[in-house]
């Protein structure tokens, strides 16, 4: 009985009596078959005794024919169909006299012996083809349009592959599925709430979850062990290529475990979904502390796919007379290979514009050139000596080519604007290949960031986040500074430069998450009236527990090469936040607003 069925969802066409067969699947081995397809006209063509169509389903496009000496009725018919013209057709399939090595289907057409107008359509807005001329907002608004592209269509279906392959794969490691709600208190996750207004309890709202967080670990409480869910988050934040207001996380806890067992299990849910939806082998999982991160690549989330590593100078270049290396807290470069020769001083000038843009901020671009030759060019051979500007070399190990990009100032800053540097120079230099994934876990995350601007400290990953075992004694005795070097049991997942995931080992005990909150800047009373449900569960025997989310959106962008997250979203919004096919936000009935309680004229009464 299992077996028919799954015969039956496999050759669904066979069974369909819409149609026979699909627009991608129809081949030499067809031809002489009579067959029916049910599509939408991609383009016709009349060339007067014959007339053709494009047919275009989900599965690829086939090519009808239509002959005005065997059937001028059906001929002229067809030279009335217009693009997007819904139709059904019947026919027999032959082999083409021209045939079509780029597509599929491109060695038959169907010689169509009915045709059946299904629906007619409006002159699309933009070009329903692999390449469209349509607009970012166009497209959005016309989002049923644009899914009907192939690359989009092809996006939507390796999500749902991707979706389906990590439930095979968290299923098969024992864990649970649960749903958590959607209309709950905020939950603090560094972003804004996207907030909804209560009707039976008026002046009072719910947040939208940017996380489920605070329910996976009261699951933890409740004795599910390993939980996971494929779960949208909200989060009122500035928009950006890789952040949607709305996006999926495919979210993960667990209980008894350390570091190691989520690491693990976790790299092999990344090498599972490589393997079977892009057929890849992972290589390594390297690991490297945060701290080293951000001294070695000046980021977080550093992209292992080419070198250039930062080499910091301060020993070597201090002290020689050059004043704004003398005067900068840190001196710090990276060598790009091979390009002296290439890399005209225009290019140079381009590059020094591009850093200094208010986006990035450099003051300046220090260079040297190695050149082939054995001579060294550089812009500050007044204050170095050759001899000196080759021992730069050495620390870098640059060779004969080769060309050291220098810039200095305050230390974090500088550091952020050479990871700019360097992953614009991977681009321009092309040092990226494509259809490369380098995987990298960053661990060791501070527990706590000072931010200026409140005057208070932040958690870095969020509030709920264990700090280390060795720092806990610091933790509960420490003074302001102390709180700064504190570090977490936290931890990213990156992929070529992308922070796919991020997750932490969970304080468990009452006391230690209480003052956390108290660091953190929320009152008893705060804490208990935001947080009060989580502190009451760690009073009835909490696991010790951590988990991870990964960002669903961002993985599948990142596994197809993209940087935008859009695209992999069936219906997302613009950069303002809008929905451009159903036009939301919008304004609501008085009568709603009434009803609410948020009646602005109501309330001034
Ligand atoms: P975090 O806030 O790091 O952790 O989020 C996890 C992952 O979600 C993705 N992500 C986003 N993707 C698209 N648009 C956004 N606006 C957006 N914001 C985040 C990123 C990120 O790595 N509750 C914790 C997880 C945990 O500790 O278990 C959390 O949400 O890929």
């Amino acid at each position: 009985m299992y077996r028919t069925f799954v015969l039956t969802l496999k050759n669904t066409n066979r069974f369909n009596m819409y149609r026979s067969h699909n627009c991608g699947e129809l081949r030499v081995s067809d031809i002489g078959n009579k067959v029916t397809i049910a599509g939408w006209i991609q383009k016709g063509r009349d060339l007067g005794g014959l007339t053709f169509a494009d047919v275009r389903d989900r599965y690829g496009v086939t090519q009808l024919v239509f002959n005005m000496d065997e059937n001028a009725e059906l001929c002229t018919q067809a030279r009335k169909l217009g693009r997007e013209f819904v139709i059904q057709a019947t026919g027999i399939v032959r082999e083409r006299s021209s045939k079509n090595a780029n597509r599929a289907t491109g060695d038959i057409e169907i010689e169509v012996t009915e045709l059946n107008i299904l629906n007619e359509s409006k002159v699309p807005p933009f070009t329903i083809e692999d390449e469209t001329d349509g607009g970012d907002d166009l497209r959005m608004k016309y989002r049923y349009l644009d899914i009907r592209r192939a690359p989009v269509q092809n996006n939507i279906i390796f999500r749902s592959k991707l979706a389906i392959e990590t439930r095979k794969y968290l299923d098969s490691q024992g864990f649970i599925e649960v749903e958590t709600p959607f209309l709950i208190k905020s939950t603090p996750e560094g972003a804004r709430d996207f907030v909804v207004p209560s009707r039976l309890n008026q002046g009072q709202f719910y947040a939208l979850p940017q996380s489920p967080q605070t329910f996976k670990q009261i699951l933890m409480v409740a004795g599910i062990d390993k939980y996971f869910q494929i779960v949208k988050c909200f989060r009122d934040e500035d928009l950006r290529a890789d952040r949607q207001p709305e996006f999926t996380q495919i979210d993960c806890e667990m209980s008894f475990v350390h570091i190691e067992d989520i690491l693990n299990t976790f790299e092999g849910l990344a090498r599972h979904l490589f393997l079977h939806t892009l057929g890849l082998e992972l290589g390594d999982f390297p690991r490297m502390s945060y701290d080293d991160a951000m001294r070695i690549y000046g980021s977080d989330k550093p992209d292992l796919r080419f070198g250039m590593q930062f080499v910091e100078m301060n020993e070597f270049v201090k002290g020689k007379g050059f004043s704004i290396f003398d005067a900068a807290e840190l001196v710090v470069g990276i060598c790009a290979k091979g390009i002296a020769e290439k890399y005209s001083n225009k290019d140079m000038k381009d590059l020094t514009e591009w850093l200094q843009r208010p986006q990035i901020g450099a003051k300046g671009l220090v260079y040297i050139k190695y050149q082939e030759d054995g001579s060294i060019k550089s812009t500050v051979g007044k204050f170095y000596t050759d001899e000196e500007l080759k021992l730069w070399a050495e620390k870098f190990g640059a060779e004969k080519g080769d060309v050291i990009f220098v810039l200095s100032g305050e230390a974090e800053k500088t550091r952020k604007q050479l990871n700019e540097l360097r992953l614009e120079l991977g681009k321009r230099l092309e040092l990226i290949k494509p259809g490369d994934f380098k995987p990298l876990w960053v661990l060791d995350f501070p527990l706590l960031e000072w931010d200026e601007e409140s005057n208070r400290f932040h958690a870095m990953h969020h509030p709920f986040t264990s700090p280390k075992k060795a720092d806990i004694p610091r933790m509960l005795n420490g003074d302001h500074e102390t709180m700064k070097s504190l570090k977490a049991d936290a931890y990213d997942l990156v992929i070529n430069g992308a922070e796919i995931g991020g997750g932490s080992i969970r304080i468990h005990d009452r006391a230690l998450q209480s003052k956390n909150f108290d660091l953190l800047g929320f009152s008893k009373e705060e804490a208990e009236a935001q947080f009060g449900f989580l502190l009451g569960a760690f009073e009835y025997g909490a696991p010790p527990h951590g988990g991870l989310a990964f960002g669903f959106d961002r993985l599948c962008a990142v596994m197809n090469g993209q940087s935008s997250i859009r695209d992999f979203i069936a219906f997302p919004k613009n950069n303002q936040g809008r929905d451009m096919m159903i036009d939301a936000p919008s304004s609501i009935h008085d009568s709603q607003l009434k009803e609410l309680c948020l009646d602005i004229k109501t309330q001034k009464m």
